[in-house]
């Protein structure tokens, strides 16, 4: 069975990933920061033998290369760098603070770079060589005409360049690496207004992966599988 490597499995999208690729029979590797309080995800893990929950603080760049090494063996198939975050003291000009904005670099951005660096052997070793960085329309530079949300669409327009960098770089090995806008999706960060649920969002994106080959590697798409503007 192929393997998926999900981060942030705890809530939102993370939690909905892990569920589907269970449900298709995958076998299925999570990350959680906090393990300890993740109590949907453990719950799926304890009735589903083919889902494995391990600890990631995803800034914690020594934490990412512990997990790529413990995993040496085991091929990976599709890397879903899911973990994001909306830093709220950092996205409205007046209010823009270092700490936040960096948190959001961090996690958005530097993170899903490492986690490609530490796992491309894994993905080399797979059967289908999928990374998905999970980025969003707000990263897309050509799309903004509203302004504001500062760290978050900065994080995610740098994570589009990773993606492109990324999908050239790893060709020769046969790995895809593609951008990923999940939708406007009904989870804490997309808040109630959102229009979308995960079960909507991660099995149109499923589907999306389903279908890429080689010659998708470096596309910005959307859950539906429409091109998105760089
Ligand atoms: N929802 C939307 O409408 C939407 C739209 C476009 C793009 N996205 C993107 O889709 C992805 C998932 O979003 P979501 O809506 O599911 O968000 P969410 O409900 O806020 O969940 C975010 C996930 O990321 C994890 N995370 C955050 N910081 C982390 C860190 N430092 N280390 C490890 N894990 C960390 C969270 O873990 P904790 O619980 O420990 O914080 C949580 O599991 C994000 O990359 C987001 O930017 C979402």
């Amino acid at each position: 069975m192929p393997t998926a490597l999900v981060t942030g499995v705890n809530r939102g999208l993370g939690l909905e990933f892990i569920k589907q690729y269970s449900q298709a029979g995958w076998d299925v590797i999570g990350t959680c920061r906090d393990l300890g309080s993740a109590v949907e995800a453990s719950g799926l893990a304890d009735v589903a033998s083919n889902i494995e929950l391990y600890p990631l603080e995803v800034t914690n760049s020594e934490a990412i290369n512990s997990l790529a090494d413990m995993l040496k063996d085991r091929p990976i198939d599709h890397l879903v760098l899911n973990a994001g975050v909306m830093a709220e003291q950092a996205q409205v000009l007046g209010e823009l603070e270092q700490d936040d904005f960096m948190l959001a670099m961090n996690v958005n951005t530097v993170s899903p770079a490492l986690m490609i660096q530490a796992f491309r052997a894994h993905l080399a070793a797979g059967d289908k060589k999928l990374v998905i960085g999970m980025s969003s329309i707000l990263g897309s530079i050509a799309g903004n005409s509203d302004g504001g949300l500062y760290s978050y669409r900065a994080s995610k327009a740098a994570l589009n360049a990773v993606v492109k960098s990324a999908a050239s770089d790893l060709a020769a090995e046969g790995i895809t690496v593609v951008a990923m806008h999940p939708g406007w999706v009904q989870t804490d960060m997309g808040g109630e207004g959102a229009t979308i649920t995960t079960g909507v969002s991660i099995d149109g994106m499923r589907k999306v992966f389903e279908g890429l080959t080689a010659t998708d590697s470096g596309r910005f798409l959307s859950y539906d599988g429409s091109d998105l503007p760089w």
